[in-house]
């Protein structure tokens, strides 16, 4: 472990990561908004559990507000990949160029989508993968 001695060993957060979104965070400030209105549900497959929500809200906002626990280090910016969940059912957006960008590196599945950019547009089915 070359790196761990001359970089150190990572420090886990203290804070849970839901708690770790700043009340002001918006992510929907800086991409174009989404053609969507009215109920939608995500169903936590793995989880047994339907979240109702609205439609146009992301994957990640509707796990805080279900108190699913989905890891999101880079704070909803597309970044880091740890919000990372498999869409198994139902319509959700589009993916953009950042959000591409980011499972190039990540991806695993093809069903494969970011929380944090993936936009519910009606009832959704999805698996949470084990988080850290
Ligand atoms: S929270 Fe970092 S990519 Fe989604």
């Amino acid at each position: 472990m070359v790196f761990g001695k001359l970089f150190g060993k990572k420090k886990k957060a203290e804070t849970p990561v839901t708690d770790s979104i700043p009340d002001d965070w918006n992510r929907a400030d800086q991409k174009p908004a989404v053609a969507a209105d009215g109920p939608s549900s995500v169903c936590f497959e793995n989880h047994d559990k339907t979240h109702e929500c609205a439609s146009g809200v992301t994957i990640l906002e509707v796990a805080i507000a279900a108190g699913i626990d989905l890891n999101h280090y880079c704070g909803g910016m597309a970044s880091c990949g740890s919000c990372m969940v498999t869409v198994v059912s139902g319509e959700v957006s589009e993916l953009d160029d950042m959000e591409e960008a980011t499972l190039d590196v990540v991806l695993e599945d093809e069903r494969d989508r970011l929380g944090c950019q993936c936009r519910v547009l009606g009832p959704v089915t999805i698996i949470v993968p084990p988080q850290d």
